[in-house]
């Protein structure tokens, strides 16, 4: 039997922007016997998201960061990461671009989950762009975050099938599930880098 007492466990903080079901997945799988991680720190722009509501039920720390001035903006998420020991930055539908100086502050510990198959469809949209373009897959991908927008080294990739009645509805939502077990996946793959 492989002993698990004395494995250092990595600090991760989640950003999001709104519903959170990824950082919900992501808390659940923390608290797993085995994890190697551990959720510490919930990073919002946005003091209305839903997800927002995740740190109190599991006591994790959260810090709502105010966007009118970017350099304040970064300057209080640096702090943050600093007083909570950050080691691994994961994106989960956070709505704001990172600076390309807070990236290289946190070179290669920053990654980020967008709901395509990589390099196609970044941006917002991506599903309604897909059916429009009568595509057959779409997916979701896991990859490092750089200065250009959802363009960072990719870490995992599914692909899911898109039918030909579905509409972005129904793909999120089947999307959604995949990023569920992608993520998970994406940051142990990511962790033993570290
Ligand atoms: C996900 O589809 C993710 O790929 C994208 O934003 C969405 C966030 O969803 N970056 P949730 O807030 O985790 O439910």
């Amino acid at each position: 039997m492989v002993k698990l007492i004395g494995i250092k466990k990595i600090n991760i903080a989640v950003f999001i922007s709104g519903t959170g079901s990824n950082l919900k997945n992501l808390i659940s799988h923390s608290l797993r016997k085995k994890s190697r991680y551990r959720i510490c720190l919930i990073i919002s722009n946005n003091s209305k998201a839903k997800g927002l509501n995740y740190a109190k039920k599991y006591n994790i720390n959260k810090k709502i960061i105010h966007y009118e001035n970017i350099t304040n903006a970064e300057k209080t998420i640096l702090k943050e990461l600093k007083r909570n020991s950050i080691d691994l930055v994961c994106l989960a539908g956070f709505m704001k671009i990172l600076s390309a100086k807070l990236i290289k502050k946190f070179k290669g510990k920053i990654i980020n989950i967008h709901p395509s198959l990589l390099p196609k469809y970044k941006g917002l949209n991506t599903h309604q762009r897909a059916i429009k373009n009568k595509e057959k897959f779409c997916g979701c991908s896991v990859h490092y975050v750089n200065s250009k927008l959802d363009s960072g080294k990719i870490i995992l990739q599914k692909k899911v099938r898109i039918f030909k009645n579905d509409t972005a509805e129904k793909i999120k939502k089947k999307v959604l599930k995949q990023e569920h077990i992608l993520y998970p996946k994406a940051i142990s793959k990511v962790i033993v880098n570290l």
